[in-house]
C-alpha cells in the first residue's frame, strides 16, 4: 500500500492521482492523505515525477508494533543514525514520540540525531538537504480511527524544480500568469499526447507537457506578440534539454477556429487556459468591469464549441477558465456554463460514491491566495 500525501488544495491532487492511477485502489482518503493498494513500487516511481500536487509518497504496513521499536528496526547503519519523523492522523505528540525514540536508541547504544525542528513535522526541503529518502530514514506515522500506519518515505517532490523554469524575461506579463503546477496537473487530466492549446499565451502549458512526456504541441493565439514570445520560449526549451519534439505555431483567433489544420489528423487533446480578460486589481475590480470583460468572450468560446461539435471532436478537453471574487461574493461566468452544458459532457474527477466532491458543476477550483480570479477547471468530451 502507497499513502500520497497531498498539497493544501486536496482535491486537485487527488483528481490527479485518481486520474493517473486507478480509482479501483483507493483504501483510504482525508484531506491530508490519500492510501492507494495494488500498485507497483516501479510504477510509483516512475510517474512520481509528473505528479504535482503529491508533497511525499510512502510505502506504508500494517502494524501492532509501537512506532519506537519500528524505528529501532530499521537501524542501518553503524555511524550516526540520522532520520525524521512526522505524524498525521489523530492527535498525538510528537514531541513524546521523537524523544522516547532518542531514549530507546541510546539504551542501544545506537547514536542517533532527529532532524526535526522544534518538533514539527519535516518540510520537503528538509527531507531533501538532509538525504533521508536515499538514506531510507524518513519515517512518517499515520494514526487512523481503525488502524496505525508506519512506513519510509520512498519519494518527496522536488522543490528547486520550478526554480529552473523561465518563461520570458518579459516579467510584466507574468501577472496572472497559469501557475506552473495547474498548467501541469491539466496536462496529466487529458492523459493524451498530443497537445493543442488555442489560448497560448507564454505557452507555459505547452513547455510543462513538453517538459513531462509529450513531444508533439500545436499552439495558436490571436497576438502577433505572443506567437512570437511563445514560440521564442518553446524553442529554447527545445533547445536547452535537447528535446525530439513535433511543434507547430500558428496566429489564429479562436472564434475562427475552423481555420486551424490541427484537427485534420494531429490533436487528440486540447489543453488549454481560456482569455481571463483584462487583469484587474482590488482597487479597480468591479461586477460591471468584470460583466465587460465576459460579453465578447462569451461569443469566441460559442464559436469555438459550435465548431467541435460540427467536427465530431472526440478527444479529450481540459479547460480553465476564470470566475472573480469582489469582496468575498463571487461571480461566475454563467455565459460559459450555458455553452458548456449545451455542447459538451461533463467528465467527473472522483467515482461517484467518493466522499470528495468537486464543485457543483463538476469543476475543479482553484485561486492564488493574493489573485482575485479564481480558475475553475473542467474536463469535457463533446456531446454526440
Ligand atoms: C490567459 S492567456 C492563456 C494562458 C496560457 N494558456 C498559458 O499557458 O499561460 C490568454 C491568451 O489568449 C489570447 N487570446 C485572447 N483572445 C483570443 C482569441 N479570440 N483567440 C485566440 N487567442 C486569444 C491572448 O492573446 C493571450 O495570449
Amino acid at each position: 500500500m502507497y499513502w500520497f500525501l497531498l498539497w493544501r488544495e486536496f482535491k486537485l491532487s487527488q483528481a490527479e492521482l485518481l486520474t493517473v492511477f486507478s480509482s479501483n485502489s483507493i483504501v483510504y482518503q482525508s484531506k491530508e492523505i490519500l492510501i492507494l493498494d495494488w500498485l507497483k513500487k516501479d510504477d510509483i516511481l516512475n510517474t512520481a515525477s509528473f505528479l504535482w500536487w503529491t508533497i511525499k509518497i510512502i510505502e506504508i504496513v500494517e502494524s501492532e508494533e509501537t512506532i519506537e521499536n519500528l524505528i529501532l528496526d530499521c537501524v542501518n547503519t553503524d555511524t550516526k543514525f540520522k532520520y525524521g519523523l512526522s505524524l498525521y492522523g489523530e492527535k498525538k505528540s510528537l514531541k513524546e514520540i521523537l524523544n522516547k525514540t532518542k531514549k530507546l536508541l541510546k539504551e542501544g547504544w545506537i547514536s542517533s540525531r532527529f532532524v526535526n525542528k522544534d518538533f514539527n513535522n519535516l518540510s520537503s526541503a528538509q527531507i531533501k538537504w538532509e538525504n533521508l529518502i536515499r538514506k531510507e530514514t524518513d519515517f512518517t506515522y499515520i494514526i487512523t480511527s481503525k488502524v496505525n500506519y508506519f512506513w519510509k518515505s520512498i519519494w518527496v517532490q522536488d522543490i528547486d524544480s520550478y526554480s529552473s523554469r523561465d518563461y520570458s524575461k518579459e516579467r510584466d506579463m507574468q501577472v496572472g500568469m497559469l501557475p506552473p503546477k495547474l498548467s501541469q496537473m491539466m496536462v496529466n487530466l487529458s492523459e493524451w499526447t498530443t497537445v493543442y492549446d488555442p489560448f497560448v499565451w507564454l505557452g507555459t502549458i505547452l513547455i510543462e507537457s513538453l517538459l513531462m512526456w509529450n513531444k508533439k504541441v500545436f499552439w495558436s493565439d490571436l497576438s502577433e506578440k505572443m506567437v512570437e514570445t511563445s514560440t521564442a520560449n518553446i524553442k529554447k526549451l527545445i533547445s536547452e534539454k535537447s528535446l525530439n519534439a513535433d511543434l507547430d505555431i500558428f496566429k489564429l483567433n479562436a472564434k475562427f477556429i475552423e481555420e486551424s489544420e490541427y484537427f485534420n489528423e494531429w490533436v487528440d487533446a486540447i489543453v488549454t487556459e481560456w482569455y481571463l480578460g483584462e487583469i484587474m486589481t482590488k482597487k479597480n475590480i468591479a461586477p460591471d468591469r468584470v460583466q465587460k470583460q465576459r460579453d465578447p468572450l462569451e461569443k469566441i468560446y460559442q464559436a469555438f464549441f459550435a465548431w467541435l461539435q460540427k467536427i465530431n471532436y472526440s478527444w479529450a478537453i481540459v479547460i480553465s477558465f476564470p470566475f472573480w471574487e469582489i469582496r468575498w461574493k463571487y461571480y461566475y461566468f454563467d455565459e460559459v456554463y450555458k455553452i458548456l452544458w449545451k455542447y459538451c459532457e461533463v467528465l467527473p474527477y472522483f467515482p461517484t460514491d467518493y466522499q470528495v466532491q468537486a464543485s457543483k458543476s463538476w469543476s475543479l477550483l482553484y485561486k492564488r491566495p493574493s489573485q482575485l480570479v479564481w480558475r475553475e477547471i473542467f474536463k469535457l468530451r463533446m456531446k454526440k
